[in-house]
């Protein structure tokens, strides 16, 4: 199951097993059992995603949690073919998507700035440009706490995300990013092999 070792540099916050859950035998989940994902464990990541870096504190993150077998039918309408038995047999789906409104929150998110609010009103194209951009920042957070919370987690971004915000977020006008499967991997949750990545070297520039 183990990809690779890592040598952890000196310092290191994490030790050796949480490297391993988080990072390198992690595996996008494609097959789950069918133990309950509970709204407390979803909640349990969220709360540790949320206190990660936005710009400006925006937090524009929304999540809609996908369980009952009508919602699923909603959703599932959207899916991209390839996608929608995996978001069938899942435990729990996730929607995650960006609150372009998130400045409605600056009272909690900014009170040292008392002209947050009104100053990004009028601001509609930058308001979903830094919502999207927070928000997909965001989602990695997520999908990094989830892992750590003991969830196994896959992602899906083939879907018509127009349909499902006209479908599912009408009232709120949030956009859709991605879909999340939860659960907790059956085996090591997928069959496919594990493709390599790009390397440092291959990756960096030093300047
Ligand atoms: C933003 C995002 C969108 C993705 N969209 C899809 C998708 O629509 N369908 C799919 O089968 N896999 C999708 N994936 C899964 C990736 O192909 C997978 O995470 C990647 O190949 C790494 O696989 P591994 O974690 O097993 O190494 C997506 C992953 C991410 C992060």
């Amino acid at each position: 199951m183990t990809t690779q070792t890592l040598p952890l540099p000196d310092g290191a916050l994490l030790d050796e097993a949480a490297v391993h859950s988080l990072f390198l035998d992690a595996r996008t989940v494609q097959t789950f059992t069918s133990q309950e994902v509970t709204d407390a464990q979803v909640a349990a990541a969220y709360d540790l995603a949320r206190w990660a870096p936005t710009a400006m504190n925006t937090s524009p993150l929304r999540v809609a949690l996908v369980r009952s077998a009508a919602a699923r039918e909603r959703l599932v309408q959207h899916m991209a073919p390839g996608n929608r038995d995996r978001v069938l047999a899942a435990p729990l789906a996730l929607v995650v998507a960006a609150d372009p409104a998130f400045h409605r929150h600056a009272a909690t998110l900014v009170p040292h700035a008392p002209d947050f609010e009104a100053s990004f009103e009028p601001q509609v194209e930058a308001r979903e440009r830094m919502s999207r951009d927070n928000a997909w920042l965001q989602a990695g957070y997520l999908l990094l706490a989830l892992r750590g919370v003991g969830l196994g987690v896959g992602a899906m971004g083939g879907m018509d995300a127009a349909g499902v915000d006209a479908d599912l977020f009408a009232d709120q006008g949030w956009r859709t990013l991605l879909v999340l499967t939860v659960g907790h991997p059956e085996g090591e949750g997928t069959t496919r092999p594990r493709a390599p990545r790009l390397t440092f070297p291959q990756a960096s520039t030093t300047l």
